[in-house]
C-alpha cells in the first residue's frame, strides 16, 4: 500500500464497538484498514453541532477572513471548505465569497444543505477529489487533516490542495494536535445541554507511535427519546508543525506558520500557491 511502516496501524486499532449497530464508517482492504471519516461524522452527525455548541464560528470565519485578506490574491472570491462538516464556517464566509463545502460523509452534507441552500456542496474524499474550478482560498479546518493515515496521504492531500489553487491562492489549514503537545492518558470531559439535547462526551487519549486514539464515550439524552450510549475509538496522525510545512513546500505552497490560530494552543498553517507572474 506504500504507507511508512511506522504508519500503519492494525485492525484492533480502529475496531470500533459502536453501540448504534449500524453501519461502520471502516472498510477492510488485505492486512491493512482504510478509514474513512470517523463514525461520529456518520452515525453521530445529528449531534456534531450540539456536541460543539461553544465553538464561536462567527469569530473564526472573520480570522480566516482578515487573514486572507492580508495574504490572499488581492479581489480574490473562490472558496474552497474541505471537509467542511456540517458548513459552520462556510454560513458566515458564503456572505463576503463564492462558496463551496466539500466532505466525505453524507450525513454531514445533509445538515450543510439545510444551513446552506443554494451553496455548491460536493461528496468527496479530500485525498482524492477533482473538481473543475480553480479557487483563491482552500481550507481544512478543525484538526480535519487528522483524520488522514500516514505522512503520505497528507502530502497527496496538500498536492491536491495546490491543484485547486489559483496562483497566488492560499491553502489554510488547522493541525491536528501537534506531537510535542500530546498528552496520553488524559481524560476530558465535556457536556452540552440544550431543549433538544444534554449531551455528556468523555474521552481518554492514548499515544500508539506517530497516533493519538481517543477513546470517545457519549451520553445523549433527548426528551421523549431517552438516553443513548455510543462509544467510539477516533485515530488521529501526530505531525509536528516542521514536517506539515514540509509538506506543504514540497506541494509548491510557500508556507508559513501563524501561532495565533482559531484556538488556542493550536495554530494555523498557511501557505501561499507560487504565482510566476508575481515572481520577479
Ligand atoms: C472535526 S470535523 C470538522 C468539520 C468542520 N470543518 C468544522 O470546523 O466544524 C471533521 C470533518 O472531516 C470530514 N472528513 C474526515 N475525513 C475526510 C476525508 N478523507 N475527506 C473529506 N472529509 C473528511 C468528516 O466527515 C468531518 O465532517
Amino acid at each position: 500500500m506504500g504507507a511508512d511502516k511506522s504508519d500503519t496501524l492494525r485492525e484492533a486499532d480502529f475496531a470500533t464497538p459502536f453501540s448504534t449497530g449500524s453501519r461502520l464508517g471502516y472498510r477492510k482492504a488485505g492486512d491493512e484498514v482504510t478509514v474513512s471519516a470517523p463514525p461520529q461524522f456518520h452515525e453521530l452527525a445529528e449531534y456534531y453541532d450540539a456536541l460543539n455548541d461553544r465553538k464561536d464560528y462567527r469569530r473564526e470565519a472573520e480570522r480566516l477572513d482578515s487573514i486572507v485578506q492580508r495574504i490572499g490574491r488581492r479581489g480574490g472570491r473562490k472558496w474552497l471548505d474541505v471537509a467542511c462538516g456540517t458548513g459552520r464556517h462556510l454560513e458566515f464566509l458564503r456572505r463576503t465569497y463564492s462558496a463551496v463545502g466539500l466532505d466525505e460523509s453524507p450525513e454531514m452534507l445533509r445538515i450543510a444543505r439545510r444551513r446552506l441552500p443554494g451553496v455548491r456542496l460536493v461528496r468527496a474524499d479530500m485525498r482524492t477529489f477533482r473538481l473543475k474550478d480553480r479557487f483563491d482560498v482552500v481550507t481544512c479546518l478543525f484538526g480535519a487533516i487528522g483524520h488522514l493515515r500516514t505522512q503520505s496521504e497528507v502530502g497527496k492531500t496538500f498536492d491536491n490542495f495546490a491543484r485547486h489553487l489559483s496562483p497566488g491562492g492560499v491553502a489554510i489549514i488547522e493541525p491536528w494536535i501537534d506531537p510535542a503537545d500530546f498528552r496520553p492518558g488524559m481524560i476530558d470531559v465535556r457536556t452540552s445541554r440544550s431543549p433538544t439535547l444534554t449531551a455528556v462526551r468523555c474521552a481518554f487519549s492514548v499515544r500508539r507511535r506517530d497516533h493519538s486514539i481517543i477513546h470517545w464515550h457519549f451520553l445523549l439524552g433527548q426528551p421523549g427519546r431517552g438516553i443513548r450510549y455510543c462509544r467510539e475509538i477516533d485515530t488521529g496522525l501526530l505531525l509536528s508543525q516542521e514536517e506539515l510545512l514540509r509538506l506543504m513546500r514540497r506541494a509548491g505552497l510557500l508556507p508559513r506558520f501563524l501561532s495565533r490560530g482559531l484556538v488556542a494552543g493550536r495554530g494555523l498553517l498557511v501557505g501561499v500557491k507560487f504565482d510566476a507572474n508575481r515572481a520577479s
